[in-house]
């Protein structure tokens, strides 16, 4: 059982911490939001995810999960500290790491035993050199420190998951003292562990979240060439699936990657690259098609409406996928602005992103538009026009092909996620438009 400490408790930093705590060790997660911190002490997560509170509930009680802003004490008598904050995009498409670079003068301040601190956050290339540098040019006390990268595979709405039954683990570490260290934290997990040095830790985590990302871009770019020449993108997906080389994962096609990562890891990289002077063209490809894919269900549905003034649309999703309230570079806020500057009458649900969304756009008029938010899908359907779907929520799938027939006005569906056969659709007499596949003919 080690000491542990965590900065920063948004998903990578609380899963982290709980998931320690889970396997025996002793954690104190650090935040600097009092009234967050008071919450989580209770049991409360500030994040939507699985599993989470009962875990966070359980290693309370058990005295192994502590929640505080005392970074100093928490810091001082650590065997490791796991930095979990965010590194957002900054707008040149750089990782901003001024959270990181906090935290660390913080440890510098307080560590008064020898520490190893552990980089989870995604951070560039280079990064847990300097911060070593940083750490030791400003610590305190007669210490020795050491950074460790670990990066995180964790992905929202099965992070926990995700993190106790990882696929690896992956250490990057420049002394002996550092590897052992980490590797003994991670014992009681169970799990293979890839051990490697600290830059090459940081490219496997832009590498790994980058190839996903331009394994969907790929696909959505051939779906758009299936629509021009008459194949199905579900079927190609298929028959691709059947080769181990390719796998059958991340090769659905649609409106494209959003969320936290995928986004910012794609531009960081493409920053990185090209300070060094490289044109790293997969990503600038990869990047590309996904800011155009965004667009693609507003596109098809102007087109084949011309306008939205006064129509009523339902939009059913708004997270940018299922099992999260999170909206970070979600399709849905790319395409709403469009449809109410075009004056459309959105009735919109997501079975928990609305609170979310309403910070956007509340409830009421915007310019020539409107939003209303409704509790089912039915509700949003009832007399609409046309429906857009930009999330595949399991309450959204279980919409059948019959209830738009029956509920819309006109049974015109724009769907983003693939999810309807389209012969099924063309049977309940739904004219459906999806992504990489023939429209349904009624
Ligand atoms: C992603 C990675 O999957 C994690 O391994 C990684 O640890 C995480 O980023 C991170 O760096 O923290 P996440 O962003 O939570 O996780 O979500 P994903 O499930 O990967 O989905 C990302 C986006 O890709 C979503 O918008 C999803 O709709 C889209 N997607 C995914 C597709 O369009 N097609 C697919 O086949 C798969």
């Amino acid at each position: 059982m080690k000491n542990l400490a965590v900065a920063g408790t948004g998903y990578v930093g609380l899963v982290t911490g709980v998931c320690m705590a889970e396997n025996g060790h002793n954690v104190t997660c650090v935040d600097i939001d009092e009234q967050k911190v008071i919450t989580m002490r209770e049991g409360t997560s500030p994040i939507y995810e699985a599993g989470l509170e009962e875990l966070m509930r359980k290693n309370i009680e058990a005295g192994r999960l502590h929640f505080t802003i005392d970074y100093q004490t928490a810091y001082k008598e650590a065997d490791a500290v796991f930095i979990g904050v965010g590194t957002p995009e900054k707008e040149d498409g750089s990782a901003d790491l001024q959270y990181v670079e906090t935290v660390a003068k913080q440890i510098a301040e307080s560590v008064a035993k020898d520490c190893l601190v552990v980089i989870k956050s995604t951070v560039p290339i280079g990064t847990n050199d300097k911060i070593e540098e940083l750490i030791n040019d400003s610590l305190v006390n007669n210490v020795r420190v050491e950074v460790a990268s670990n990066p995180e595979f964790l992905a929202q709405g099965s992070a926990v998951k995700d993190t106790l039954e990882a696929a690896r683990i992956v250490i990057g570490t420049e002394s002996e003292w550092a590897e052992n260290l980490l590797t003994e934290i991670y014992t009681p997990f169970y799990l293979p562990i890839v051990s490697v040095n600290r830059r090459s830790a940081e490219m496997i985590k832009y590498a790994s979240n980058d190839f996903l990302a331009l394994k969907i871009s790929y696909m959505n770019d051939i779906a758009n060439l299936c629509e021009l020449v008459g194949a199905d993108i579900q079927d190609v997906a298929k028959g691709m699936s059947y080769d181990d080389r390719i796998g059958s994962k991340f090769l659905n096609a649609g409106i494209g990657y959003g969320g936290s990562c995928f986004p910012k890891d794609t531009s960081a990289l493409e920053f990185l690259a090209r300070q060094y002077g490289y044109d790293l063209r997969t990503m600038q490809a990869t990047i590309k098609i996904n800011s155009e894919q965004k667009l693609k269900l507003y596109e098809k549905a102007k087109k084949r409406l011309a306008t939205f003034d006064g129509i009523k649309v339902a939009v059913l999703g708004l997270t940018f996928k299922p099992g999260t309230d999170d909206l970070r570079e979600a399709p849905s806020l790319a395409n709403v602005p469009l449809l109410l500057e075009q004056g459309a009458d959105i009735y919109a649900y997501d079975p928990i992103g609305v609170d979310n969304f309403k910070q956007f756009y509340s409830e009421g008029s915007h310019g020539q538009g409107n939003i209303t938010y409704v509790g089912s899908p039915e509700d949003a359907l009832e007399g609409a026009t046309a429906c857009l779907i930009f999330t595949e929520w399991g309450e959204i799938k279980a919409v059948t092909p019959k209830q738009y027939k029956d509920l819309m006005q006109t049974p015109l569906v724009f769907d983003g996620r693939n999810i309807y056969d389209v012969q099924e659709m063309a049977d309940s007499g739904v004219e459906y438009h999806s992504i990489g596949r023939p429209v349904s003919s009624i």
